[in-house]
Parts: C-alpha cells; structure tokens; sequence
C-alpha cells in the first residue's frame, strides 16, 4: 500500500477542485484518492465530468481521469476512503460551514478553500510563512466537536496574499495605516474568458464581500490564540482600507499599496526586511514552499502578470515600484497568482505543514 496519505477534494470539477487536483500530481506526500462534487457530477467518471470545462494548462492527471465522482453530500461514503480532504465546494455558507464539520466529526481533517468558516473562533485562518501558531487553537476545535483527529483548517481569502505578507515582513516599523487598491483576475470569480466573454476589455468596480475581506482578514491572520480562540489584531494598531476591482486578467492579482508607518524605515530597509522574509514552510522545506517567498523587482516596469505570476511556481510574491510617497509614507504594487498561492496551493501548504506537525496523519 502506497505511503502516502490519502486525499479526497470536494468540489474537485470546479476552478479551484482542477487546480489541487494539478497540484497533487506527483505529489511527495499526497494522492488523490476521492474526488467529490455536486450530485449533477456523482456516479460519472471525471474526465467526463470536467468534459468542456478543464480550466488547466496541464492536461487532466492520467492517474485521476477513471475516478468515478462521489457525491459530496454523502459525508461517510466519501470519508472512509481518505484520510483527509480539500475543500472547495461552492454551496452557500450555511451549508459549507456544516458539511466541513461534519467531515470533521467523522475524524477526517478538512482543509478549506472557503470562507464560511474563516471567522470561526476556533478555526485557524492560516498563511504558513506567518502564522503557523494558529494552528495550536486546533486542540480546542477538537474537545468542541468531540473528535480526536477531526478538524477544519482554512486559509486565508486570495486578494490579501499581494500585500499582507510584505506588510508582515515590515512589521518591525509598525505600519499603521494602509489603502489598498486590488486588480483582481477571473479566475478568482472561477471563471475563463470563455465563460465570462463580458469581461474582454472591460473593469467591473466590484466583488461581492472582498473589501470586507481585504480589509479584516489581515487583522485575524496577525491576531493571537487566546484560551479557546483567536483574538484578530487591534484595528487600532493597523486600519486597512481597500477597493477591489474586476479587471480583464486570467490569472493574478496584483494590489497598489500604500502605508504610512510609526517607526521610518529607509528603502533599503524595507528591500532587506521582504526579501530575507521566511517561515516554517523554508525552515522544514515542505515541498509546495517557494525557496524565497517574496522577490522584489528593481525595474520601473515590474511587477507584471504576464512575467511574474507564476513566480516560484505561483507560490512567490512580487513586489516592485517601491517608492516615498507624498501623502503616506510609502508606496509599492505585489503581486500573487489568485489560484496557486491564493487558493489551491495556499491550502497544500497548510496541509503540508499540518501534516509536519502531526496534525495530519493516516487514519
Ligand atoms: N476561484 C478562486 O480563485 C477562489 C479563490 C478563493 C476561494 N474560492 C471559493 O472556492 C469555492 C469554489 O470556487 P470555484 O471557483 O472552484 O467554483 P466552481 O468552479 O463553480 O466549482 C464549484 C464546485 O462545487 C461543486 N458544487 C456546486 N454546487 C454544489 C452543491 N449544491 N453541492 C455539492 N457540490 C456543489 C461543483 O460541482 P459540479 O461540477 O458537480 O457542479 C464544483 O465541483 C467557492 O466557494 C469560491 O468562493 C475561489
């Protein structure tokens, strides 16, 4: 029997679902061995149910094509054959928050892409470069639902990946105010041009929820495990203000930031500070973690989405246009890929550190 553990996706027909199932190809420690979605696709094998609509540059894994789709509703049929899963379902919260927890009380972690659960007190919301701690508010989640392995883990939403790691590395000048403007990708809405021709040549100045999410998450992810739960970071400390903005990109998100800072660092400063940023991901060199997490880039042109977005494999952040600012203090553009490192690659990293921690283990 293969050594590795067992994982199943639920939502695995879908945008994010294509990218794990990318992802896991050939992975070191994880099979896909389950793959879930809605009952439209359960009984049919999946590269039928993908027919038409595979989003990927890489062809369908040869090793997935014959899975026959279960349904994601039947909690115990696909649970007693994994030992952990991946969500990324599209159901209404309600909905996301009480099937995750019921994976979880069958002892089967869930790893999730979805938001339903990122406010959940005793659901760590982690980036595993910045707050790998988090995952320590796990035992209590645990004695709550009455499970011994069972848990749900989440990562954080994509939009705040281009600029909450730079502003976590600068966190020695205490950056107190922040605006951020996000130029956000389709694919972030699970979408291609060919099913959102509306979007050639066009800007939509909203998202639903994403400057909410934009603004608070950030204060979550630098918050604090306090007995039983996580206490998100004083908004009198640091207040961030956001506009998220549709705009005519596949894939990557890129954010115009400025900050004004307590303590004035100088550029160099602030090169030094992200560019020598690391975390546990580099320290036990988990196999999805990018060798260097944030680049920054001299040229006045960078970063670019075409260029840079699929900087260390979609899992680096770039960062270019650092310059003083009239007004604040500060400013610079970031840049991630919204569905490597803010989505599906974003929860193999926290899976994969969950497992290097012992929180994740065959059943
Ligand atoms: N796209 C992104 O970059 C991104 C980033 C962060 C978070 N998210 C979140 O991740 C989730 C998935 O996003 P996506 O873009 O991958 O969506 P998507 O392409 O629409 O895929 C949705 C998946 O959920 C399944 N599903 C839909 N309705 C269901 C139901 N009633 N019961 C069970 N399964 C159902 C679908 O199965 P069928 O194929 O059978 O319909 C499919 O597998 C969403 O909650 C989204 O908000 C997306």
């Amino acid at each position: 029997m293969s050594e590795k553990l067992r994982v199943g996706i639920l939502g695995g027909t879908g945008m994010v679902g294509q990218r794990f199932i990318s992802l896991l190809e050939n992975h070191p420690w994880f099979e896909v061995t389950v793959i879930a979605a809605s009952p439209r696709s359960a009984g049919k094998r999946y590269e039928e149910c993908v027919e038409g609509r595979w989003k990927m540059d890489t062809p369908i894994p040869a090793a997935v094509k014959d899975i026959v789709v279960k349904n994601v509703n039947e909690v115990e049929e696909v649970a007693k054959d994994v030992d952990f899963v991946f969500s990324a379902v599209d159901m209404t919260k309600e909905e996301i928050k009480k099937i995750e927890e019921e994976y979880a009380k069958t002892e089967t972690p869930v790893v999730s892409n979805n938001s339903a659960h990122r406010w959940t007190k005793d659901v760590p919301m982690v980036v595993p470069e910045i707050n790998p701690e988090h995952f320590e508010v796990i035992e209590s989640q645990k004695k709550r639902l009455g499970t011994t392995r069972g848990f749900v883990a989440v990562k954080p939403n994509c939009s705040i990946q281009s600029y909450a790691p730079v502003l976590t590395a600068w966190k020695e000048f205490e950056p107190y105010e922040v605006v951020v403007s996000t130029y956000q990708a389709i694919s972030g809405a699970g979408k291609t041009f060919k099913d959102w021709p509306e979007m050639n040549g066009n800007i939509i100045p909203f998202i639903g929820g994403e400057e909410e999410k934009s603004e608070k998450e950030p204060l979550r992810i630098w918050g604090k495990v306090v007995g039983d739960e996580i206490v998100p970071a004083d908004s009198d400390e640091i207040k961030i203000t956001s506009q998220c903005i549709r705009v005519p990109i596949l894939n990557g998100h890129t954010a115009t930031v400025f900050v004004k800072f307590r303590k004035q660092p100088t550029k160099e400063q602030l090169i030094e500070a992200m560019t020598s940023f690391s975390g546990l991901p580099q320290e036990l060199e988990l196999p999805s973690a990018p060798k260097q997490f944030i680049q920054y880039l001299e040229e006045d042109n960078r970063p670019q989405v075409q260029l840079d977005v699929n900087y260390e494999n979609g899992m680096g952040i770039s960062v270019g246009r650092l310059r003083e600012d009239s007004v604040y203090d500060w400013k610079f553009v970031g840049l991630s890929h919204n569905t490597v490192r803010g989505a599906a690659g974003g929860a193999v990293l926290c899976a994969e550190l969950l497992k290097a921690k012992g929180y994740i283990t065959k059943k």
